[in-house]
């Protein structure tokens, strides 16, 4: 995969992508020899894969971009990316519960959470003993999570929570959730607020388990708050930020989108040409036709763009930029690419493609997820735009 990306100040890139480098040929070896191994049998079993995630979170990629005094590897945006690449490049599965525990579930802690909150809640979550979930959505709140309908009740030294939450990564698997709730209604964004609540917690329960057309080995399911009571030391920010940090964790969220697409469409590429330089027709090797040697360019061009894009994002966010519109054109363009991608793959495969002797197929269904989940295409395009249009920079009439 490739390894330019754009960081101001040569001296520091020249060092930074030794290392940048060194953490996605380790996850590689990882990602290629372990993770690889049970991907197909996980995708028709979905098993869960809690083994390959509690080695990753030995190998420190469960927490990467926490602090080490909380038990992460303070690595930078970059390396996140490059690791998560290679991780989704073998299981599309695995993938998508590193990325919310660590664009997510992590991040919210870290950034809005108390020294008591990331004592508590950090370690297990970096180590991978501990898997993590965001509950954001609802059966009628998706791209509009201000409609949402779950209250959280002051009542004495807490609070009681009462609401369904929808379409959960790692609902069913995850130890520790961040739930967003209502506590104030009249106040619309700025009265949803969020916490952080264990499986174990009385009134708290998995509902739903889906079952889906990709990403099947990652559990995907309703949350179910019956008066379950949450102390006010559960709390995340301060009441009436639960919107703000939701919305500030998915731009990191946008990203490791991005990057799964990216480790996705490099799998369904490479499988591709593995697949045209050994496909013999017409007396010889389907890659010399011309029709598919410039298919074979598209498409290289486009992981390529898509590739420029997240890593972008992901050094903007690095040098403390405010980088929500250049994260959610990565998440825009890359899960689209990685659905033309996939696509292509499959077709290239002919008949084979079809079939799940080979693992272009598994490719095709696990991307179709990707420009829907953390915001659909829909949703990015408004965040572009109403980004572009308010900025003051911009010519106006
Ligand atoms: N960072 C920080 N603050 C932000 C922000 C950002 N990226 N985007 C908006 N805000 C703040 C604004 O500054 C504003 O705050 P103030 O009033 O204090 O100025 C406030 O939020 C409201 O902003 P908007 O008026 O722009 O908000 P909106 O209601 O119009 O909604 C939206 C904007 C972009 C449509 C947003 O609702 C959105 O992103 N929707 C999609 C939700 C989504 O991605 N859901 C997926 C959930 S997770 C998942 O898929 C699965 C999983 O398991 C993880």
């Amino acid at each position: 995969m490739g390894s330019g990306f754009p960081v101001k100040g040569a001296q520091l890139l020249y060092k930074l992508a030794n290392e940048q480098l060194m953490i996605q040929s380790m996850v590689r070896e990882f990602s290629r020899k372990v993770v690889a191994q049970t991907a197909a049998e996980r995708d028709k079993t979905k098993a869960f894969p809690k083994s390959n995630l509690k080695k990753m979170g030995e190998l420190g990629l469960m927490g990467m971009m926490v602090p080490p005094e909380y038990g992460g590897q303070d690595a930078d945006t970059i390396s996140y990316v490059l690791a998560l690449s290679e991780i989704a490049y073998s299981c599309a599965s695995t993938a998508v519960v590193m990325s919310v525990q660590n664009s997510i579930v992590c991040e919210s802690i870290n950034r809005f959470g108390t020294r008591d909150q990331k004592e508590k809640y950090l370690p297990p979550l970096a180590s991978g003993e501990v898997i993590g979930a965001f509950a954001l959505t609802e059966p009628e709140a998706g791209s509009d999570p201000v409609g949402q309908s779950t209250t959280a009740v002051r009542d004495g030294e807490g609070y009681v929570l009462n609401g369904d939450k929808r379409f959960i990564t790692s609902g069913q698997s995850s130890g520790t959730v961040i739930v967003t709730a209502k506590t104030d209604e009249s106040k619309h964004h700025k009265g949803i607020s969020a916490f952080v609540v264990t499986k174990g917690t009385p009134g708290f329960k998995v509902g739903n388990v889906e079952d889906k057309l990709g990403l099947r080995a990652s559990d995907t399911t309703d949350l179910i708050f019956e008066d379950c009571r949450v102390p006010s030391e559960n709390r995340l920010g301060a009441e009436g930020d639960g919107f703000k940090i939701a919305m500030t964790c998915l731009d990191c969220g946008r990203i490791g989108i991005a990057a799964q697409s990216i480790g996705v469409a490099q799998a369904a590429f490479d499988a591709a040409i593995k697949y045209i330089k050994n496909r013999k027709q017409f007396g010889q090797s389907i890659s010399k036709f011309q029709g598919i040697r410039w298919k074979i360019a598209d498409m290289a061009t486009d992981i390529e763009a898509a590739r420029q894009l997240m890593f972008l994002a992901a050094s903007m966010k690095d040098r403390g930029e405010k980088f929500t519109t250049q994260a959610s054109m990565a998440k825009l363009f890359a899960s689209e690419m990685v659905n033309r991608i996939t696509a292509s793959a499959l077709q290239l495969h002919g008949g084979y493609g079809f079939i799940k002797d080979y693992p272009v197929e598994r490719f095709y269904r696990d991307a179709r997820v990707f420009t829907i989940y953390e915001g659909t295409s829909e949703i990015q395009r408004v965040v572009i735009s109403n980004n572009i249009l308010k900025d003051k920079r911009v010519p106006q009439g």
